[in-house]
């Protein structure tokens, strides 16, 4: 029942309140004995004193019985002596303490007020007070008061019970609601820690969504969210990999069965050629799939090495120029280029080179002859845009969110007949997006379409 986390939370808790608590209490335990010990010595000593006051007034053997009398009565006692501490009046019978108390009594020195002279009520059986009985400026007695401590101690122990039902109460309070608040921070986080077994053991619908807005809840809706993206990565991974499977399997058939035909005797040496020819493409293609692939795994890993440096975007420009104008001028395809020349942008060249290339490559495939394919470099507030539109077919609105996808071509056998695999966009996109750019895609449909790749701007001039 008690997991580890509630119970470390709990004891941690407990003791500190507990400290506290006990500090709380001691402190008006103390604070309340004092007042109520010294309301009683007040009392007494007040009560001494009117009994002073009387007598002065008239000091007569009436009075003193009368005062003997009154205190009989009471749960104090009076002792009434003259100025050598003779006594006159005792209203109960005299024990050896109170004795000891009057024996202490200094009958030479001359008090003034009254005073309390034993107030040690804890060890002594009585507390007392002494008032002193002066007529006319002339020191006539004394008057003791005596108070029995068994009355204080009664006082106390009714406090003391007191404090103890409350401090139970307190405590039990205390460990209640701890318990409580443990189990409200580790439940949630036990149901967590299920999850996540569940979802290494490769259950991925794990469902925590809470209404929940600390930090527990975030942490709950975090997994959540962390279960769906698992899962759909997985998707994607199962798809990715059956792709490949169908990408793979296409030209090895090609290959092995134009193999099987050179194999046969009657193949002419025309057949010959056109299989060999046949077989090299589809190996070239292999080759280049492979070798796709391999980037994108280097670049899943982050091992893909990307030397940024600033490089003139101009000539950057001119040399994928000289790589894709032959195959421009073959398909009739007019390529512009309007680029400033001091336009810098921190880039590893080469891998961006193979991105304009693929980017250059596509607009190329999917144009008509006569068309026209336009490069475009503009500053922007944070960096530098390089734009490359066409006038080709364009792409449909519905397939456009999925152009950057891993082996997705929009039209899917027309583009196998051209070689493009659909690995091109998902490249640039990561080699893009690990020089901290951005790269995005706009195209209506048999109108054109136009690629923006926005990199950040390099050295201080640009
Ligand atoms: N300029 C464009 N005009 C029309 N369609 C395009 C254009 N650029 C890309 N596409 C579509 O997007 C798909 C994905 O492009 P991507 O460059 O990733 O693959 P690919 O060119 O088919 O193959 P690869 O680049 O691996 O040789 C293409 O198959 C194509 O259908
Ligand atoms: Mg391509």
């Amino acid at each position: 029942m008690f997991n580890k986390l509630s119970l470390k939370i709990g004891l941690l808790f407990f003791i500190f309140i507990l400290i506290i608590e006990a500090f709380l209490f001691s402190t008006l335990y103390f604070t309340l004995v004092n007042e109520r010990v010294d309301e009683v010595m007040e009392n007494l000593l007040a009560r001494g004193e009117t009994h002073s006051d009387v007598l002065e007034d008239s000091f007569e053997e009436m009075t003193l019985e009368h005062v003997g009398m009154m205190e009989s009565a009471s749960d104090f006692i009076v002792v009434i002596t003259d100025e050598t501490g003779e006594i006159l009046v005792n209203s109960d019978a005299l024990e050896p303490e109170m004795l000891e108390v009057l024996g202490h009594t200094d009958f030479a020195a001359v008090p003034i007020d009254g005073e309390i002279i034993e107030e040690n009520w804890q060890d002594q059986r009585y507390i007392a007070t002494d008032s002193p009985i002066t007529i006319d400026g002339v020191h006539e007695g004394h008057v003791f008061m005596f108070a029995p401590t068994d009355n204080i101690e009664r006082i106390i122990d009714h406090l003391k019970s007191q404090f103890l039902l409350v401090g139970i109460i307190t405590v039990l309070l205390t460990i209640g609601t701890i318990l409580l608040l443990s189990r409200l921070i580790t439940l949630p986080l036990i149901r967590m820690k299920e999850a996540t077994e569940q979802l290494s053991q490769g259950n991925n619908h794990v469902d925590l969504t809470n209404e929940r807005n600390d930090e527990l809840g975030e942490l709950a809706n975090a997994i959540t969210k962390l279960s769906a993206d698992l899962d759909r990565l997985k998707n994607a991974r199962n798809e990715f990999l059956s792709s490949i499977s169908h990408e793979l399997r296409t030209p090895l058939t090609y290959i092995k069965g134009y193999a099987d035909i050179l194999a046969r005797p009657d193949t002419t040496e025309q057949e010959r050629e056109e299989y060999m020819n046949i077989i090299r493409e589809e190996a070239a293609h292999l080759t280049m799939l492979v070798g796709n692939l391999f980037d994108l795994a280097k670049l899943d890993r982050n091992q893909f090495t990307i030397e940024q440096r600033d490089v003139s975007i101009a000539e950057l420009l001119g040399s994928v120029a000289v790589l894709v104008k032959p195959a421009f001028d073959e398909e009739q395809i007019e390529l512009s280029m309007d680029c400033s020349e001091d336009m810098q942008a921190s880039i590893d060249p080469e891998r961006i080179q193979q991105v304009l290339l693929n980017i250059l490559d596509n607009a190329r495939k999917h144009s008509m002859a006569g068309d026209r394919v336009v490069v475009e470099c503009c500053r922007e507030i944070d960096g530098i845009a390089i734009r490359i539109s066409d006038e080709g077919q364009g792409i449909p609105e519905e397939e456009l969110p999925f152009v950057f996808d891993r082996l997705y071509r929009v039209e899917k056998s027309r583009s196998r007949e051209r070689g493009g695999s659909g690995l091109g966009l998902a490249i640039a996109k990561e080699i893009v997006e690990s020089h901290g750019g951005r790269i995005r895609i706009d195209s209506k449909f048999g109108k054109g379409t136009a690629v923006t790749v926005r990199l950040k701007r390099g050295g201080d001039h640009s």
